[in-house]
């Protein structure tokens, strides 16, 4: 693991930047399924929260984390971290098949995530320029930035086999479960 001292070059969340999605606005309308993908991230919390209660391992919790994810979420086929190391990201626990080890900032989805500091939905990964295919799969994607405070910890990468799985209420949902699994793991981080 790095060192946690700030790197000059690390990406800083900025207040306007915060809660960001990249991703046209769209109106939320009250449907009986967003309902049930709404109930499933609030339970999603409860359990994040059960497994992280009295531990304080980093990479103990973060493969929970994404074990959790990987196994509760329906149609994800890869859902895991990276985190950023200089100028690069670098893979974390995950599950799901071996994937590229280094990212540089920048680059992929995840890199440009992380470079914006903002979470992209990617409907379709081969329309995306320069998207970096792992396993070939994924057709959709997103990539959630992780924060210790101001400071870009990496991101959270979730893929789908299905085109459009993700939408905002899975950003709303998986900020929500970042932002709680950051507040339990403050002043730790990779
Ligand atoms: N598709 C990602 C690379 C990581 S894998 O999906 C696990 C990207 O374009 O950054």
């Amino acid at each position: 693991m790095s060192s946690r001292s700030i790197n000059k070059t690390t990406p800083q969340r900025t207040p306007a930047k915060k809660a960001r999605t990249k991703k046209a606005a769209t109106r939320r309308v009250a449907t009986p399924e967003n309902n049930v993908k709404g109930k499933l991230y609030a339970s999603l919390v409860v359990q994040l929260l059960s497994l992280l209660k009295g531990e304080h391992d980093f990479i103990a919790n973060t493969a929970n984390f994404s074990a959790l994810l990987f196994n509760s979420l329906p149609n994800v086929n890869w859902a895991g971290f990276y985190f950023l190391q200089g100028d690069e990201l670098v893979l974390g626990p995950f599950q799901g098949n071996p994937a590229c080890v280094r990212i540089p900032m920048g680059q992929g989805v995840c890199g440009v995530a992380a470079q914006q500091c903002e979470t992209i939905i990617v409907p379709n990964v081969h329309e995306f320029p320069g998207h970096i295919a792992c396993d070939v799969a994924s057709n959709s994607e997103i990539v959630v930035p992780l924060f210790d405070g101001e400071r870009l910890l990496g991101v959270l990468d979730l893929d789908s086999p299905t085109i459009g799985r993700f939408d905002d209420q899975d950003a709303e949902g998986l900020n929500e479960l970042v932002t709680v699994f950051v507040a339990h793991e403050e002043g730790i981080g990779p």
